[in-house]
């Protein structure tokens, strides 16, 4: 059978076959024949804007998989600094190379200091931490004007680098100060994530130690966070890098992109509303008020899964050995019966409404004593080193400034008209 797709304009009975290769058209093919007549594609929902050989979805199947490796495989046996190399280089580091990759890491920590006090002490005591954090990623480029040299490697590699060992710095000063609290320094003897606990969390100890079990579970979430392919901001992303726009105001603008309650902000929405049910007895009222179009059900539902999410399946188990260490999160409950009544509901089986990732992540976030406000700098933090994958794949491609089209529908020409006649 030929892999093609025939279609025909019939204003001039002119045909085009076009194959299909990878489970896609060439658009430029239809273009062709078809002139200056678009496709209509609003939130880009049925057109594969690039190749990518990065993170492999199958949301029929539930299948997620990080350069072929399946998500399960790396949460269970990985650490999120492998699986940040893995994802920009390709490959799993041997232990040579991960041990260069942690170093570096580790020693591009520190912000400059005139940065830290200057900047952030500007911010109103109550601002959002991811305000905070989108303004101060931006302003990095500030301090690495090189960081414009996009077209050679080692200066890309270094900012690479400084931005995956940066950002949980930039979260923890951001959420210090919306705290009132002093700054702490980053401590280059613990790993990732403990150190990243250790400058949001450490008061007058000498030394910060955290439960291993709970930074196995912030190691295991970042893991799961790290990509997720053609997503709002990894899109946001690949659009303001194909302009060559440096790094730091690309990944501001991916970190934009995931602010919105429809993306990284869910796991902080979610948490809002189970607060707002309050109690175990009001989740019918509340599956009803959603079914009548009264707001949605936050944590459920995807874009692209439309069976389940094979994160949520693994942040449910994960929560179970937070709960063990924090004592359980008194809203499980809630988010059990809530879950459990939704997957039984007509209303949300027919819609292919499952839970998502952020449905049970904000509960671990929260017994982990993260304030809600926090929960997008987490996923954020996480999705850097997808960002950057996608960010170095697309300058790798030679890809074109992107520029969709339009479809106009405003007024037709028409003369101005002075202010005194109108
Ligand atoms: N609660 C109630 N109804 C919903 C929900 C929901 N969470 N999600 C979708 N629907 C309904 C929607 O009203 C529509 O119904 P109808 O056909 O009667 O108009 C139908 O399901 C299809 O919805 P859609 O808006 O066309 O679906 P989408 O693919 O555009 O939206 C989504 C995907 C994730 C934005 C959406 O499901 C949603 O808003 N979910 C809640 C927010 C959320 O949890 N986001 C996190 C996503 S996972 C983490 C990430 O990648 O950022």
């Amino acid at each position: 059978m030929t892999e093609s797709i025939t279609i025909t304009d019939n204003r001039s009975g002119e045909s085009v076959e076009i194959p299909i290769s990878g489970g896609a058209v060439d658009g430029a093919q239809w273009r062709e024949l078809l002139g200056p007549v678009w496709f209509r594609d609003p939130a880009l929902g049925n057109t594969a804007a690039t190749d990518s050989a990065i993170t492999e979805l199958d949301g029929e199947a539930g299948i997620l998989r990080y350069r072929g490796y399946p998500i399960e495989q790396l949460a269970e046996k990985s650490t999120y600094l492998e699986v940040a190399y893995l994802l920009i280089n390709g490959e799993l580091p041997t232990q040579d190379q991960y041990d260069t990759w942690v170093h570096e890491i580790t020693h591009h920590t520190y912000i400059h200091e005139s940065f830290r006090s200057g900047i952030f002490d500007a911010f109103h005591y109550d601002a959002h931490p991811m305000g905070m954090l989108i303004s101060t990623v931006a302003g990095l480029s500030t301090f690495y004007p090189e960081a414009k040299e996009i077209d050679d490697p080692e200066v890309r590699h270094e900012q690479v680098v400084r931005l995956i060992a940066k950002l949980p710095t930039l979260a923890a000063a951001a959420f210090r100060h919306s705290q009132g609290l002093p700054f702490v320094f980053p401590d280059n003897d613990l790993d990732y994530s403990t150190n990243f606990l250790s400058m949001m969390f450490k008061m007058a100890e000498d030394d910060y130690a955290t439960d291993p079990a709970l930074q196995r579970a912030l190691d295991i979430l970042f893991i799961l966070h790290a990509d997720h392919e053609q997503n709002c901001s990894t899109t946001t992303a690949r659009i303001v890098g194909s302009s060559h726009a440096d790094p730091y105001s690309t990944v501001a603008a991916a970190c934009a992109g995931l602010y919105g309650p429809r993306h990284g902000g869910a796991n902080e929405a979610v948490l809002k509303m189970l607060a707002d049910i309050g109690s175990y007895d009001q989740v019918d009222a509340f599956i009803d008020s959603v079914k009548t179009g009264d707001g949605r059900l936050m944590g459920f539902g995807h874009r692209v899964y439309k069976n389940h999410d094979p994160r949520a399946t693994i942040i449910k188990a994960a929560a179970h050995d937070v709960f063990e260490v924090t004592g359980q999160n008194p809203l499980l409950d809630i988010a059990l019966k809530l879950e459990e009544a939704a997957l039984a509901d007509s209303y949300f089986i027919d819609r292919k409404l499952y839970p998502n990732v952020d449905f049970y992540s904000g509960l671990i976030y929260q017994s982990m004593g993260f304030p809600t406000e926090v929960f997008t700098v987490l996923f954020a933090i996480a999705r850097t080193s997808g960002w950057l994958a996608h960010w170095s794949e697309m300058l790798e491609q030679n890809s074109r400034i992107a520029r969709p089209r339009q479809v106009y529908t405003g007024p037709e020409a028409r003369d101005y008209a002075t202010i005194d006649t109108r």
